[in-house]
């Protein structure tokens, strides 16, 4: 029997498969199904600061007034509808969901700024999660603000959410930071206990006969997967924090991948929605497979085992590398015309 047990914030895992945030853990019967296939845990899905900005009374009334000044707030955010569940049946939600089940259930907490909307964390808590995942999702369109600023503002944000609970709290970050290390390093000194790799940014696509900018969401790809070993690869080892992957996960064969480069667990989300719940079951059996094909005894043996601080040759981490990779590329493609 393969040991596939796990530590993820501190919480004891039986697998390295967590169902990341997606709605298909809206329903408590999707999370029994989750649990029954082998998932070690669920991220539920996200209640964002401007669902909780909006509910505030206080904006609110503002709204209401009709302003000229709020004008904007009101073009900006979604419609009360819009949003898949208000602050109070979250917690409702929350609380029945960690009574049904028995692996941890993680809250996620979406937003950007380090404002009053961060004491939900503690109503969060005491719905009963087991974590709480903060997805720091911000987008900068204003020239004037600088990288130091947006990373002082997560960095804040970080420090108010684990200061308000005393659950494990995850950071799940976007991709496009330039020195990922050191805010790595920052977050876990914010209180932090673990870094999920990455969120995925929806951008919209542009309709050319009709001059409209549309939302689109399209499911990920295996491919999605590399930039989040190299992080995780290139992270493990230096910080007291765990990692999580979440992008691109589909087969045994990504959460092997995802293990070796050093994450705690991998987590899904477009799997689960192309092949249904039930994939999670088929993922552990292949792995489980290939495990005692290759003589693990556990999965703890081979975490990070091909991270950067682990392999012999480093190369394939660094610039070199990528200068040598594209110029090969070239020179066989010069072959291959001849
Ligand atoms: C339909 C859908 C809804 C999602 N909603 C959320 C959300 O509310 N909060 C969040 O942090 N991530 C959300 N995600 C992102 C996923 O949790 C995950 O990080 C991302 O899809 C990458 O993982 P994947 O390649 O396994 O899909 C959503 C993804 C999908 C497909």
């Amino acid at each position: 029997m393969i040991d596939l047990s796990t530590q993820y914030l501190g919480l004891n895992l039986k697998g390295p498969i967590v169902v990341s945030s997606t709605p298909l853990s809206e329903t408590v019967e999707n999370i029994r199904r989750m649990e029954e296939a082998g998932a070690s845990a669920v991220v539920l899905t996200s209640l964002f600061e401007e669902q909780l900005a909006l509910e505030s009374k206080a904006l609110d009334e503002d709204l209401s007034r009709g302003t000229e000044s709020f004008a904007e707030s009101l073009g900006y955010l979604p419609d009360f509808n819009d949003y898949r569940m208000t602050h109070e049946s979250y917690l409702g939600f929350l609380h029945r969901a960690r009574s049904v089940s028995g692996i941890p259930i993680l809250a996620s907490l979406n937003g950007a700024t380090s404002g009053g909307w961060v004491r939900y964390a503690k109503d969060i808590e005491e719905a009963g999660a087991d974590a709480i995942e903060l997805n720091t999702y911000a987008l900068t369109t204003d020239p004037a603000q600088t990288s130091a600023e947006i990373e002082l503002q997560l960095l804040e944000l970080v420090d108010g959410v684990c200061r308000a609970v005393r659950v494990p709290v995850a950071v799940k970050l976007s991709p496009s930071f330039t020195s990922l290390p050191h805010l790595a390093a920052r977050l876990e000194e914010a209180g932090a206990r673990g870094i999920v790799l990455f969120n995925r940014f929806y951008q919209p696509d542009f309709d050319i006969e009709t001059l409209e900018v549309r939302p689109t969401l399209h499911f990920s790809t295996p491919s999605e997967l590399l930039p989040r070993l190299h992080w995780a690869a290139i992270l493990f080892g230096h910080l007291n924090i765990d990692i999580a992957i979440s992008g691109g996960v589909h087969s045994a064969e990504d959460v092997l991948k995802g293990i070796m480069a050093g994450a705690s667990v991998t987590m899904m989300a477009s799997a689960l929605h192309i092949h249904g719940i039930e994939h999670i079951g088929r993922v552990l059996a292949d792995m489980n497979y290939w495990l005692e094909k290759h003589e693990y005894t556990s999965l703890s043996e081979m975490r990070g085992s091909l991270s950067r601080r682990f392999v012999p040759d480093t190369s394939p981490y660094d610039r070199g590398n990528y200068i040598k990779t594209l110029s090969s590329y070239s020179l066989r493609q010069t072959v291959a015309a001849f």
